[in-house]
């Protein structure tokens, strides 16, 4: 599984913004959207192009668009506060759904939404999750997709827990990982250290 750390020094600014606890819930929105820029376009850095024949006002030439622009996939609550930023980068782009909450027991992933094309083939999707800490939430997620035949999945991440990635890894998945950091590890109540809290309660409040 290829995973790409964003360490530009501007993306990093960004997360240590949300990192902090002082930051309120409309600091934390804005660092978020812009992050998501970054790593928007750190992601598409490969994507397949075609060449269109434009006119400039001096002479014909060529230019670049987007050969096949992705489904972008905010998962909720956390993932709308990227979908904003990465529609804006991608225009083109059309968007599903998936709702996802991470029971406080079992640590497991409860759907309680699915809005989604039914086919997939061929399609480029753009999963964005700030957070992906035991990477339950993800695997549903990326299963969800798989299973409408998407072989071109990209993950768009503040913060990944290496536990996340091994997990990941293991279930042998396609899908890349593009993220701001790979933090320490998991606590006890598999939150990411030193992470920045709950991505959900710090754009929205607590539910
Ligand atoms: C958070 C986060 C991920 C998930 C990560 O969402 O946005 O979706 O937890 O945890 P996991 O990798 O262990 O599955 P949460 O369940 O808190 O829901 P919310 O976005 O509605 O706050």
């Amino acid at each position: 599984m290829d995973v790409l750390v964003v360490e530009h020094p501007l993306a990093q600014a960004r997360l240590t913004v949300m990192r902090d606890e002082r930051s309120d819930s409309a600091t934390f929105r804005a660092a978020l959207h812009e992050l998501t820029t970054m790593l928007a376009y750190e992601a598409t850095r490969d994507a397949a192009v075609d060449r269109p024949a434009i006119r400039t006002p001096v002479t014909d030439t060529y230019g670049i668009a987007l050969a096949n622009p992705p489904l972008l996939v905010p998962v909720l609550r956390a993932g709308l506060g990227m979908a904003d930023a990465a529609l804006s980068l991608l225009p083109e782009s059309s968007m599903g759904f998936v709702g996802l909450a991470r029971d406080e027991v079992t640590f497991e992933p409860r759907a309680y939404l699915e809005s989604l094309p039914a086919d997939l083939t061929g399609k480029p999707v753009i999963v964005l999750d700030p957070m992906v800490a035991t990477g339950g939430s993800l695997e549903h997620c990326v299963r969800l997709l798989c299973d409408r035949g998407a072989t071109d999945i990209t993950v768009l991440c503040a913060l990944a827990a290496p536990e996340a990635l091994r997990r990941l890894d293991e279930s042998g998945l396609p899908m890349r990982i593009v993220t701001a950091s790979i933090d320490e590890g998991l606590n006890e109540h598999r939150f990411i250290v030193p992470g920045l809290g709950d991505a959900g309660d710090r754009q929205f409040g607590g539910m």
